[in-house]
């Protein structure tokens, strides 16, 4: 299609199947000139989709717990050797409640089911991070990106305590692209994405709803996973090197809306 990232090595984790967020960054990534390595959790990787994505994206999936330091560096140390050099661009797209999936109440939260749901969802991103940093794994002027949900500055009753597990996310990515800026031109953000249909998405209590009603108060709609994919890409091209820091809202409109006539109306 294009070749904004003609020459870019990059790593995608969080793919699970066609509907997740990351399959689409990968295939988007590829079509652009990329290229890339695959990562997810082992028992993501038993389920045996990604292998697909895998063949289309001519590469390899290398397994990696996100929450194990010794993963992480093996995964690192061997995307550069399979794709020959430092890398450009990585994506976190990862996030699981332990207490969501559990349907236990927000007001009557298990703590080490938080702590695990921390260390998924937010913590895996500084150690990411960590590691890639301490490897010199990154090339100057690259780009990392988390994504990430608007239920770190509101309330959505439903989302639990991944509300937290975003805030966490958002401020790694503060911190960490402070250190990655000034000493690498690395730059660090998060997009905040649209409720989306997919295997996280649909955890969430009610998303048919949630969904619906994003959709009606953003006047664009929620935006696709496709179009994240597209925005994804442009962060990883050279056409952002100073966008560092940030969080990004990429979801139609609605975090700037107050009410909309569509969802009186219904
Ligand atoms: N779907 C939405 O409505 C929506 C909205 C905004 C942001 N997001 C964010 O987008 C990102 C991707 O989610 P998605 O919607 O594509 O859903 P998804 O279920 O397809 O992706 C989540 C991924 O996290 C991976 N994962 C879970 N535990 C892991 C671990 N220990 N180590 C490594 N990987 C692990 C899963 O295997 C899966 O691939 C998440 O951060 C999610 O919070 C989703």
């Amino acid at each position: 299609m294009g070749n904004l990232l003609a020459g870019k090595r990059g790593v995608i984790f969080g793919a699970l199947d066609d509907q997740s967020i990351a399959w689409k960054v990968a295939l988007r990534c590829v079509e652009e000139g990329a290229k890339i390595t695959l990562t997810n959790a082992p028992v993501a990787l038993r389920m045996g989709k990604i292998n697909d994505l895998a063949k289309q994206c001519n590469t390899e999936v290398i397994a990696a717990d996100a929450t194990s330091m010794e993963d992480l560096e093996n995964l690192f140390t061997k995307s550069q050797e399979i794709l020959g050099g430092k890398l450009d661009f990585v994506l976190h797209s990862i996030g699981m409640s332990i207490n969501v999936r559990k349907k236990k109440a927000y007001t009557d939260t298990n703590y080490d089911w938080m702590h695990k749901t921390f260390d998924i969802s937010a913590i895996s991103f500084h150690r990411m991070m960590q590691v890639l940093w301490k490897q010199d794994a990154m090339n100057d002027w690259g780009s990392i990106l988390g994504l990430t949900y608007i239920a770190a500055q509101r309330t959505f009753p439903d989302y639990g305590e991944m509300a937290e597990s975003k805030a966490l996310l958002e401020s790694f990515a503060r911190s960490f692209g402070y250190h990655f800026g000034e000493s690498k031109k690395v730059r660090v953000n998060t997009i905040s994405q649209s409720p989306t249909w997919t295997t996280a998405g649909s955890g969430v209590k009610g998303f048919d709803e949630f969904f619906g009603y994003a959709d009606k108060m953003s006047p664009m709609g929620n935006a696709p996973a496709e179009a994240c994919a597209d925005y994804c890409v442009a962060l990883f091209s050279d056409l952002t090197r100073f966008v560092n820091m940030q969080n990004l809202y990429h979801d139609g409109g609605f975090s700037n809306m107050g009410m909309s006539p569509k969802v009186l109306e219904s």
